[in-house]
């Protein structure tokens, strides 16, 4: 193999491993959690925000049959979440989480941890639901805006 074709081959597969290794971390980050529904919400379990090395996720994306969207919660701190419906606000796209934003893949609109929009086209925040803890486990009334 001539020295040129070497350095050229060795690039691509640098490229490639650096590219599977940052697909690789993002999937590790994001947790889905279907939680239990009920009339007024669903409640998830505080284990959800666990790792298996016993380490805290930012953020857990709750998936249920009968939500139209996900919702994205937060941990915030201590006792303290945030609960985002992830439907853009601008023409409806559902969204993805990006470490501490959500983005848009439609046009780019992007929105902070609390649903406040931090890059536009989108005008309006997310819709967002209280957070309490009941009995260990969160629950996200979804009767209510936050
Ligand atoms: S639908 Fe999300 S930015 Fe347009």
């Amino acid at each position: 193999m001539e020295r040129k074709d070497f350095i050229k081959t060795s690039c691509i597969a640098c490229m490639g491993m650096a590219l599977g290794a940052t697909l690789l971390q993002s999937c590790v980050g994001t947790k889905y959690a279907k939680g239990t529904r009920n009339e007024n919400g669903i409640l998830l379990d505080l284990k959800e925000f666990e790792t298996e090395k016993k380490e805290q996720r930012p953020y857990v994306i709750v998936r249920h049959d009968d939500l139209t969207f996900p919702v994205c919660v937060y941990h915030l701190g201590g006792d303290n979440y945030s609960a985002l419906l992830m439907q853009c606000t601008h023409q409806g796209v559902e969204l993805q989480a990006s470490g501490d934003q959500l983005t848009c893949p439609a046009h780019g609109s992007a929105f902070d941890k609390m649903g406040k929009v931090t890059q536009s086209p989108a005008g309006k925040p997310l819709r967002t639901f209280p957070v309490t803890i009941v009995n260990g486990q969160l629950f996200i009334d979804l009767r209510k805006q936050a």
